[in-house]
């Protein structure tokens, strides 16, 4: 199949570049700053600059294509632009194309349905373009993941320096799941009929235990530090009062994660033991 990635330049948008060659496919790479595709640009056959945010860039970028899969999204980063700008917008301006193109499937990366997240902005956005997209009569996957190990890098992170703080008393769990374990569905999904699909790796971990195998990867001992959780709810709130989405849009996500449960079918196979022990070499 001839594929567009948009996302291509980002730590799951690589993945999925990757299992694409892999598989034989054709990657048509979407990038505002191709640059940054460097780490995965022998996977890559084409591509395509665009900032996905301005339309007028984007088109034309699906044209010749039989699948597109978005990882496009707005995470960790409080620049000018909201989610509703990248998570919603950007995807949507994508659609347009996907759909004036012709393409016959499109598989859009968006986030894990858990009750204390569903009121956030960041989630709203997610939802709305997941609406648009089973309204726009493409054939299509969503893919609702959990977190990935990438951001659980912050703990082996930590570690490093000495200390892991963690939110509550540590027994919040969630199964975070190995970008290529992501990537692997999303090219699965090319050709498959689900129209979403849930996605958690294969162990449910309270991030005490994460922190623990942080400093095991490292070899060094322990040292937590735990914050209560009224502190971080006090604190999302007060952003929300003082920050412009923007800022508190981002920063809402990952501190509401941290101090719930949010749980996923465990679908994966890559154990972030294994992964915080390559890391930590
Ligand atoms: N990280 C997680 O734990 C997690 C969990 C569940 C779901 N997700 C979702 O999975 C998706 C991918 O996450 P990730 O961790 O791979 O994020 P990431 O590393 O930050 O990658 C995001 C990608 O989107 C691109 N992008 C952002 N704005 C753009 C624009 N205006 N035009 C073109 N490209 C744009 C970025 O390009 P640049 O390289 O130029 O910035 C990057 O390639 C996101 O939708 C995210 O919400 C993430």
């Amino acid at each position: 199949m001839r594929v567009l990635v948009a996302g291509s330049t980002g730590y799951l948008g690589r993945h999925i570049v990757r299992v694409l060659k892999d598989r034989g496919h054709y990657v048509r790479a979407l990038a505002r700053n191709p640059a940054r595709l460097e780490p995965v640009r022998d996977s890559v056959d084409e591509v395509f600059t665009a900032d996905a945010t301005d339309p007028k860039t984007l088109a034309g970028c699906c044209d010749d294509t039989d699948a597109v899969i978005s990882s496009i999204g707005l995470v960790g980063k409080a620049g000018k632009q909201t989610c509703w700008d990248v998570d919603y917008r950007a995807n949507r301006n994508l659609l347009e194309d996907a759909v004036r193109a012709g393409v016959s499937k499109f598989v859009y990366t968006s986030v894990v349905r858990a009750p204390a997240l569903e009121k956030l902005q960041l989630v709203r956005a997610k939802r709305a373009f997941e609406q648009e997209l089973r309204e726009s009569g493409l054939a299509h996957t969503i893919l609702l993941p959990n977190g990935y190990f990438s951001d659980f890098d912050a703990y082996l992170d930590m570690a490093r320096k000495g200390r892991v703080y963690l939110f509550g008393d540590g027994n919040f769990r969630i199964n975070p799941i190995d970008g290529a374990d992501v990537a692997a569905a999303a090219v699965d999904a090319l050709d498959a009929d689900a129209s979403e699909v849930e996605l958690g790796g294969p162990e449910v971990l309270p991030h005490e235990e994460i922190a623990h195998e942080a400093f095991g990867a490292l070899g060094t001992q322990p040292r937590i530090t735990h914050i209560p959780t009224w502190i971080i709810a006090s604190s999302v709130a007060l952003m929300r009062w003082l920050t412009p989405l923007r800022v508190h849009g981002v920063v809402e996500f990952p501190l509401t994660v941290l101090t719930h449960d949010v749980l996923s079918p465990t679908t994966g196979r890559q154990r972030l033991r294994d992964h915080y022990k390559q890391t930590a070499l």
